[in-house]
């Protein structure tokens, strides 16, 4: 029987908790809903992946540098930013389940369920015509798959009219006319959409009658804003310029399903880049690129990424688009590329009273620059590599294996050393490898059971080296040296395992 997408989600959510990697947060309370903890593996691929986004943004590029803002700010700032009053999802009440759902959601998985089909017709067609298929030209031509477009593109549109207009009686309407139900009740008795803010709120004080109310971040990208100028001037950067940070932000989220990919507490990796006013849709192209070929550079099939222009606009962009991902729930938004204009910076000066411009000596002028930020969710960077390296393998000898075939050099464990057996000092001869290795890479020992069982534990984490010692080691000091993918096995003297495994983690071939 065919697995569906749930039955893979289902798979990998299992397969994170039994190695190591996610966990349930505060687990033995019967955990907390959309909040999770990263164990011992999924920290380290979590580190990983960020010094990788770090070093492409910040070590790759003179004019970009980081910073680490607090996660508390003044409460003046969410009002500047527009959160206060604008950070709203539409949400609707199914009033026989009782379950609520972002009424946005409802309307895209609908059109999710249309680009469906037309994707079942275009494998349809594939087979069919073999090598001669075209798919530009079947999808420009194909009358149910015209058909279709045209009913995506007219809830589209219907969609972008309420939601430009606050006509949130109308959003009730489009979701009653497609005959949207709950997926729990089946029912399509729905309450009216509301709108809900998401931030989280807290006090800041500890006498209750001087507390102030403040915000949990909802983004990583206002601690930026308010960085502008101390950032500029004390590093002396000229426009075009970039601030990158990573960091936690907090949204108290509505639909809270689907694993790390929506949560209540999650890491952003944003980049906001300060340029010239009029140069913004030249650097937003820039960006876009550069952005989707970092993901692109960690290997996986090219046919996982997609750009989707966003209909509706957010209160600060004048153009906006996401790189999406073929999770196993389909295809959504991993990263979001923004033309900001001017607003945020114009906003703090207005709150603040302070002036938050640029003198450009080259235009002899001072301006406020406009903004082009690229803001890519760390935990679901995690779930895209996570959900794209799981694979469940029949050998040739009909034996099975799973492997996470994850990035050699984002790896938890880079290399793992084993005794052929647990005596005879082999054991004693391959703590010497790991004392060896373990300046550079994550190594792990491990000598229980047969090497065979050793290896498929190391291919389930994702291992991209396993290293063997048995009794020819003592006599001529060389050790099997084995790939993950390949499952090659090479015989190698001791002292060629360090440029062997430099060769290997080189983060050259990827950046
Ligand atoms: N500063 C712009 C900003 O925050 P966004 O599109 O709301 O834009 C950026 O968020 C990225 O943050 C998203 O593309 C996604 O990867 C990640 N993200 C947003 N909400 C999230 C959530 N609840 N859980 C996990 N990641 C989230």
């Amino acid at each position: 029987m065919a697995t569906t997408n749930e039955d893979n989600l289902k798979k990998i959510i299992s397969h994170a908790k039994e190695y190591g990697y996610v966990f349930q947060s505060s687990e033995i309370y019967d955990g907390l809903s959309a909040v999770y903890d990263y164990g011992q593996l999924g920290s380290e691929l979590k580190k990983n992946i960020k010094d990788y986004w770090w070093k492409a943004m910040v070590q790759m590029h003179e004019n970009i540098v980081g910073i680490d803002a607090a996660i508390f700010m003044h409460p003046e700032t969410w009002k500047a930013s527009g959160h206060v009053d604008a950070f709203n999802d539409p949400l609707i009440d199914n009033k026989d389940s009782k379950k609520r759902y972002r009424a946005d959601v409802l309307i895209e998985e609908y059109i999710g369920k249309i680009e469906s089909k037309n994707e079942k017709e275009v494998e349809k067609a594939k087979a069919r015509f073999g090598d001669a298929f075209n798919r530009e030209q079947f999808l420009a031509t194909n009358p149910n798959v015209l058909r279709n477009q045209a009913k995506i593109d007219e809830i589209n549109a219907r969609f972008k009219t309420c939601m430009n207009s606050d006509d949130l009686a109308g959003v009730k309407k489009l979701i009653e006319d497609l005959e949207i139900a709950c997926p729990i009740s089946g029912s399509k008795n729905w309450t009216d959409v509301k709108q809900f803010n998401l931030m989280f709120s807290t006090e800041i004080g500890s006498v209750s009658e001087s507390a102030s109310k403040i915000y949990l971040r909802p983004e990583t990208a206002q601690g930026i804003f308010v960085n502008f100028l101390n950032v500029q001037k004390t590093g002396r950067m000229k426009i075009p310029f970039g601030i990158a940070q990573i960091g936690k932000a907090f949204r108290n989220e509505i639909v809270a399903r689907q694993f790390i990919f929506r949560m209540r507490e999650f890491e952003q990796m944003e980049m906001q880049f300060f340029v010239r006013p009029g140069d913004e849709m030249k650097w937003y192209e820039y960006w876009k690129n550069a952005r989707v070929k970092w993901h692109k550079s960690l290997g996986f099939n090219e046919n996982f990424y997609r750009f989707h222009d966003h209909i509706k606009l957010a209160h600060y962009a004048n153009a906006a688009c996401d790189i999406e991902f073929n999770f196993p729930m389909g295809f959504k938004e991993l990263e979001g590329i923004h033309s900001r204009t001017d607003f945020d910076l114009k906003q703090h000066e207005k709150h603040s009273g302070k002036k938050l411009q640029y003198f450009d000596t080259e235009q002899n002028e001072s301006y406020v620059p406009y903004v082009v930020e690229t803001s890519v969710g760390l935990d679901r960077t995690f779930l895209a590599i996570l959900s794209a390296s799981y694979q469940e393998q029949v050998l040739e000898d009909g034996s099975e294996r799973t492997v996470l075939s994850i990035p050699a050099f984002l790896a938890p464990i880079k290399v793992a050393v084993f005794p052929l057996i647990k005596k005879d000092g082999l054991p004693e001869k391959a703590q010497e490898i790991i004392k060896l290795l373990k300046y550079d890479y994550s190594c792990q020992y491990d000598e229980k059971d047969s090497v065979g069982k050793r290896y498929r534990r190391q291919d389930a984490i994702g291992t991209p080296f396993c290293i063997t010692i048995d009794h020819q080691t003592l006599e001529d000091n060389t050790v099997t040296i084995r790939d993950r993918d390949t499952m090659k096995q090479d015989r190698i003297k001791i002292d060629e395992i360090e440029s062997l495994l430099k060769s290997k983690f080189d983060i050259k071939k990827w950046l």
